[in-house]
């Protein structure tokens, strides 16, 4: 059995519940405030607790919101009302966060990445299995409308069959502008890990699961300093590589160069172009919701403009999709599989690095059916 079908082939669902999911959000940092400016909002889904191992952090964020509880992460565990837990603590908690999820019978959405190494994360994809539980791991991007509507293109053969692909996302880093960047720079972070999931997921969903991959990388600094926030002129240690090139195969033929980089003094984010046998179309940024495609083809004159077609709300989308999969008993279109492959690809790409030698990737993943027309997150679909 593969990694790809364990989960989903053991998985149940209460099928007793209706009416809109029951959320808890576990950790009330930066990112907490853009999925519960939406998760608050959205019908499908009920934000009822928060919990961080800093209490106050997680009360200051439920008065915020609105949401009725905040506390520990054991209390939230505890609630009969949470069915989804949506855990947005740092990398390294993210499995320890996940199981306990699980194995306390609830859903899991998570941030990325899935884990630190294929170890635990195939870990955590079992223990989801044996408790009948699903686990989701963002990003969700390729949801939006600007994703959806690249990825239509491609499926309605607008391009032909994909040859090849380059992405590059360089920037300074973001040390700059978040007050605790240290997660960013240790083991589950990096330009691979922090950033690198958007990429290789909209990859995947173009091309396909990934069979092979190469790489060189760099490290520029031993340090860093933190630029915003009651820290900011601390030093802290890089402890990762900031600047990776790979060459990316894939199982179904075509390849991808990907430069993932906190080396550059000049941003350069969000580009993705997917050459084809009968032209090219150039995505926008994977890590965004939102924007146009823009499509070139052999024998004709000038780019044309795709209009991005769907839903722009940003995270949190996942999240519902997820709740309506789990009232419907169907699958989710952001399984854990797909997380754990893009896992997969970059602990690859960091050992193809580190040994200077070509790495197959072993597990693999079906891309995720398009969104039916209409789709829309904030849209009342679950009724008690
Ligand atoms: N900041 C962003 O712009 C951004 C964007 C997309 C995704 N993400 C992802 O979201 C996640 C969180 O990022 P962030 O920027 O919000 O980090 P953050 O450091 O601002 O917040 C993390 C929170 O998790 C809490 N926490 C840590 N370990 C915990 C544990 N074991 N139990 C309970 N709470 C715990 C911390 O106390 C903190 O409040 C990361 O995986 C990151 O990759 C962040």
């Amino acid at each position: 059995m593969t990694d790809a079908t364990t989960a989903s082939q053991q998985r149940t669902t209460d099928v007793t519940r209706t009416g809109p999911v029951g959320v808890g959000v576990i950790g009330a940092g930066v990112i907490s405030d853009q999925y519960l400016s939406n998760l608050t909002v959205f019908p499908d889904v009920r934000v009822v607790f928060i919990a961080d191992i800093d209490l106050p952090r997680a009360a200051a964020q439920a008065e915020k919101w609105g949401v009725p509880e905040s506390g520990t992460v054991e209390e939230l565990l505890a609630h009969d009302e949470i069915e989804i837990v949506v855990n947005l603590t740092i990398p390294a908690a993210h499995v320890d966060v996940a199981t306990r999820a699980v194995q306390a019978g609830k859903h899991v959405w998570g941030e990325k990445p899935f884990a630190l190494d294929r170890e635990s994360g195939r870990a955590l994809l079992a223990a989801a299995a044996a408790a009948g539980k699903r686990v989701c791991v963002a990003p969700d991007t390729f949801l939006g409308a600007g994703l959806q509507t690249g990825l239509r293109t491609i499926r309605d053969g607008r391009i032909g069959r994909p040859l090849n692909a380059l992405t590059i996302m360089q920037s300074p880093g973001p040390e700059s502008w978040h007050p605790s960047p240290e997660f960013l720079f240790a083991v589950g972070g990096g330009p691979l890990f922090d950033i690198g999931p958007y990429y290789l997921t909209t990859l995947v969903q173009a091309f396909g699961p990934v069979a092979k991959v190469s790489a060189t990388a760099s490290k520029a600094r031993a340090t860093r300093t933190i630029g915003s926030g009651p820290k900011a002129g601390t030093e802290f240690p890089v402890e990762v590589p900031t600047h990776y090139s790979a060459l990316i195969e894939f199982e179904n033929g075509g390849s991808a160069q990907s430069i993932f980089s906190f080396e550059s003094a000049q941003p350069r984010a969000g580009f993705v172009e997917i050459e084809g046998e009968q032209g090219t179309v150039v995505f926008p940024d994977p890590n965004n919701f939102d924007g146009d495609s823009t499509l070139w083809t052999f024998g004709q004159e000038g780019p044309e403009t795709i209009p991005a077609v769907g839903s722009t709300y940003s995270r949190g989308t996942g999240v519902v999709e997820l709740a309506r999969a789990i009232r419907a008993d169907v699958p989710e279109r952001v399984p854990g599989e797909l997380a754990f492959h893009v896992l997969d690809i970059m602990v690859s790409i960091a050992e193809a690095a580190d040994r200077g030698e070509a790495i197959a990737v072993t597990s693999t993943v079906t891309p995720s059916d398009v969104l039916p027309d209409g789709w829309d997150p904030a849209a009342a679909t679950l009724t008690e």
